[in-house]
């Protein structure tokens, strides 16, 4: 079947099932043909929250769904290949967590939405990658522990005045990037601004005109007087930006999410048609998940007034 079959499918369905597609920005851009909406971690939240859709249909990795789902218990939440699942968020399990908070009694979990929904129920509050410094100096306590990105808690460190505990883990894709290969991209397009993924290690960050989430790429290339943007993350991120501002340029170095590209339009029809796959995540973990998301939700919302 072509494409344009495909998505005239999806979309039929769609509105047959009373379903919405939500879609990360890292997803392939067929898939965005098929999305009601395409953000970073955060926004896709808010939207998964906000819905009166029947159906939810996640283009993106695990925990998003996840994410969805205990934001959205009533609804059916779809993820279309079982096996999209972000290692990252796999780096640290609930038993791990649990030793580390005896270790520091005195401390808050601050976990990233990168991780499993056993782990965000033990936690204090999630943060993303857009509100990550906000959402740590919101706290009262003077020690955080956080999970599971290392190079994030650095970034972190270097923002907070607490005392950030880290753990060991990291995402396979940003964490590989290096500051030779931005100093490269910078020399071959020196009027390019640097906007930052803070995944990635701190020495990267260090190059960066913006350190900021995959959707705040975009706002910021948008409002800003610069032409051409050198954008250090997924490279994925840049047919969004291509697609929303096509009168700009922008560079990307090959870093690819194998987990996030395993949705495709075949899969996606198959997932709609069939209902597969449910999320399904125990009652009370919902419950004690939905906790730390919604405080996270609070603060985020204090800063943008919505
Ligand atoms: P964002 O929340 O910035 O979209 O990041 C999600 C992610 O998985 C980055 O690797
Ligand atoms: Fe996980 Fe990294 Fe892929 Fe983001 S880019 S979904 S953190 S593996």
């Amino acid at each position: 079947m072509s494409d344009e079959a495909l998505i005239n499918k999806i979309n039929r369905l769609k509105k047959e099932k009373n379903a919405i597609m939500l879609a990360h920005n890292y997803q392939r851009p067929e898939i965005y043909q098929v999305a009601d909406f395409i953000g970073d971690s955060l926004e896709l939240s808010k939207e998964a929250a906000k819905t009166d859709a029947d159906m939810i249909v996640f283009c993106g990795v695990d925990f998003m769904a996840e994410s969805a789902k205990i934001l959205s218990p009533d609804k059916k939440v779809l993820i279309p290949v079982r096996d999209a699942q972000c290692p990252m968020a796999g780096m640290v399990t609930r038993n791990e967590l649990l030793d580390l908070k005896k270790k520091h009694p005195n401390a808050a979990v601050v976990s990233y939405v990168n991780t499993s929904a056993e782990t965000k129920a033990e936690s204090d509050i999630c943060c993303t990658s857009s509100n990550c410094v906000q959402v740590v100096n919101s706290l009262p306590e003077k020690e955080i522990i956080f999970v599971p990105d290392e190079n994030l808690a650095k970034y972190v460190q270097s923002k907070s005045s607490k005392k950030i505990i880290p753990w060991k883990g990291f995402c396979y894709v940003h964490s590989k990037i290096t500051a030779a290969q931005v100093k490269e991209a910078k020399n071959l397009h020196p009027e390019a601004k640097v906007l930052v993924h803070p995944e990635c290690p701190l020495d990267v960050i260090g190059l960066a005109d913006y350190v900021c989430s995959t959707s705040q790429m975009l706002y910021y290339a948008r409002e800003d007087e610069a032409e051409e943007f050198i954008i250090i993350t997924e490279h994925g991120m840049v047919e969004r930006l291509k697609l929303e501002l096509p009168d700009k340029r922008f560079y990307a170095i090959v870093a690819t999410c194998i987990q996030q590209k395993k949705n495709t339009l075949p899969a996606v029809l198959r997932s709609i048609q069939e209902e597969v796959y449910p999320v399904e995540i125990d009652e009370n973990i919902i419950k004690r998940a939905r906790v730390a998301l919604d405080r996270m939700l609070e603060v985020s919302s204090k800063s943008s007034g919505k």
